[in-house]
């Protein structure tokens, strides 16, 4: 299928299917940047919560910007992988300082910002400001293995590689916004990890891995990430009314967050 008529299909698949996100439609960047940094972290259900205490708390980017760092890790609490809840804080308080207060629009200048790297950048540049920069998340990995059949790993240097080269040629650069936001939601809700929904996919009749029954097969992972298992021993010291805790000091995932003495 041309590229053209691939983009037109998923959008009109997408202006009817849509789920209703407050994040969509909206083209403040500020809001952007810190639903996808939340959305990177967790579920669309659970991010919400998060999303909106984050927006009551701090409504613009001046406001985050002026945050401390416990009440931003306090908000980002559950979330997990704590640096980019830091990252949050650098990256605001770099726009006020390097950008006059006001998320710049080029892609590049974007990447500048703390934790915000290819996929984060092609959100903002192309949701705020339509820019054609395609998104290339999980999801995308997933929708162009499957339609395209390509076995190339996606955490290999030449798969990532690929994949961007191929949701870059499929984009309508007419309709970056509705285009990236149409191909997570397919790969949301339709084309699953487990059990996609391909009767109702609006790409299935050119689909490789649909006509290929490889489904199940696609996207390819070259290797898991080891896991490391760290045994601790803590103590839980009480007088019978305050319990002793203390802040982690040292770098690491878990530098500033509190813990029992351990
Ligand atoms: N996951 C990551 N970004 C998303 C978005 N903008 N809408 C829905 N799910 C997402």
């Amino acid at each position: 299928m041309e590229s053209s008529a691939f983009s037109a299909r998923l959008r009109t698949w997408y202006q009817h299917a849509r789920r209703d996100l407050p994040w969509r439609d909206v083209n403040d960047p500020f809001r952007i940047w810190l639903s996808e940094v939340i959305l990177q972290q967790t579920r669309v259900d659970q991010g919400l919560a998060y999303y909106h205490r984050f927006i009551d708390a701090f409504p613009d980017v001046d406001s985050l910007a002026a945050a401390t760092e416990e009440e931003v890790l306090r908000l980002w609490q559950g979330l997990g992988y704590y640096s980019r809840g830091r990252n949050l804080l650098k990256a605001a308080r770099q726009v006020r300082d390097q950008f006059g207060g006001k998320f710049p629009s080029e892609y590049q200048k974007l990447k500048q910002l703390a934790g915000v790297g290819d996929y984060t950048a092609a959100a903002i540049a192309s949701f705020a400001f339509g820019l054609p920069h395609a998104v290339v998340d999980g999801n995308v990995y997933r929708v162009i293995s499957r339609y395209a059949g390509v076995d190339l790993p996606i955490d290999s240097g030449e798969g990532k590689k690929v994949f961007s080269e191929m949701a870059n040629a499929l984009l309508d650069p007419d309709h970056a916004a509705e285009h990236n936001q149409a191909m997570m939601e397919l790969g949301a809700m339709v084309c699953k990890p487990r059990q996609p929904d391909c009767k109702v996919c609006p790409l299935s009749s050119s689909c490789a891995a649909l006509a290929g029954n490889r489904i199940h097969e696609l996207p390819v992972k070259a290797g898991r990430q080891l896991v490391k298992t760290v045994r601790m021993i803590c103590f839980f010291v009480e007088d019978g009314i305050s319990t002793w805790i203390r802040r982690r000091e040292g770098k690491g995932i878990w530098q500033g967050l509190h813990e029992f003495p351990a």
